[in-house]
């Protein structure tokens, strides 16, 4: 019965989400009094790819929806930040955008032309990779110390890059990182997420679908009947309701280059959360899938 209940609610999120415009939650950047949705926008093939019009589908749907922050590499931002400005978001999208310290001239030249097409304003995030340490930091120092950005910070999706990153962290110059997290890669709970909440430094998450191998995990299989608990009406709801749950967390990044996934994506958004007891819980029920 609360199956069917869950399922049913499955179907009518995305005219709910856009008949009732609903704007998503949102939580502050650490030591400003910025905030961010809850649910961002991964890096889509539609921007990698140049694909404007899946694109604009995208981003006004998320950005409609109160939707901030939109992880970006590459030429995909160019496209991303002019679509938010014709979409009359110039201002409220906050894009997380990729640069090389060591490609200094190629990254300031790539910087300016984002400033550009952004009005003219401080970029919002400069993120860089944590490869063999993070030699070129201070390079990102220098630029958000002349106002190129606003925020600065690293980014990487496997276990063996948070060496590096929390060495940075320590050295309390940094303002996001970006790591893995979900019920099957949950290492950052250990780590980096304490040190992220005692430093003062805002959490991006990625990998909550695990690049969307997670889907093919829970193929076929009902959820539980708890998570109704939580509000949540599909497996997508469960693994960002889960990251959502670890108060270090800001904003969980979800990637697709499907409308309907991103409206599954924002209602996880929306509702209650799990509680420490039941996100435990839902670990195992996954992990139990493998
Ligand atoms: N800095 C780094 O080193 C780094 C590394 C990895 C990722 N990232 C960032 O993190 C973002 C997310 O991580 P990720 O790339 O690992 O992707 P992910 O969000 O874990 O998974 C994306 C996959 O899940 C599918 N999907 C998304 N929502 C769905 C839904 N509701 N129902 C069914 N399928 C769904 C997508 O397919 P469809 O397109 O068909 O929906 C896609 O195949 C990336 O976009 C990127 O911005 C950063």
């Amino acid at each position: 019965m609360q199956e069917s209940g869950a399922a049913a609610l499955t179907m009518l999120l995305p005219e709910l989400l856009l008949a009732g415009d609903r704007q998503l939650p949102t939580r502050p950047i650490p030591g400003t009094d910025e905030r961010l949705a809850v649910v961002g926008l991964g890096n889509s093939r539609a921007f990698k790819g140049g694909d404007s019009e899946v694109s604009q589908r995208l981003l006004s749907t998320f950005l409609g929806h109160g939707g901030s922050y939109v992880d970006c590499g590459g030429q995909g931002a160019y496209l991303v930040a002019s679509i938010a400005g014709t979409l009359g978001h110039k201002h409220s999208a906050f894009l997380g955008s990729y640069f090389s310290g060591e490609f200094r001239a190629q990254s300031e030249a790539a910087a300016n032309r984002l400033r550009a097409i952004k009005g003219g304003r401080p970029l919002d995030l400069m993120h860089t990779y944590p490869e063999d340490g993070v030699p070129n930091w201070d390079v990102f120092r220098e630029w958000q110390e002349a106002g190129l950005t606003r925020h600065i910070g690293l980014a990487r999706h496997n276990v063996r890059y948070y060496d590096a990153m929390m060495k940075v962290m320590q050295t309390g110059t940094m303002d996001f990182v970006q790591v893995n997290l979900s019920p099957l890669e949950s290492e950052a709970e250990d780590r980096i997420l304490p040190m992220a909440m005692d430093k003062g430094v805002a959490v991006t998450i990625n990998r909550p679908f695990i690049n969307g191998r997670y889907f093919s995990i829970v193929k076929g299989r009902p959820l539980p009947a708890w998570a109704v608990e939580f509000d949540c009406t599909s497996w997508a709801q469960f693994s960002i309701k889960y990251i959502l749950s670890h108060p270090a967390v800001t904003c969980v990044l979800t990637e697709t280059a499907n409308p309907n996934h991103l409206l599954d994506n924002l209602g996880g958004g929306f509702g209650r959360l799990p509680d420490q007891k039941t996100r435990i819980r839902m670990r195992e029920l996954v992990q139990s899938f493998t």
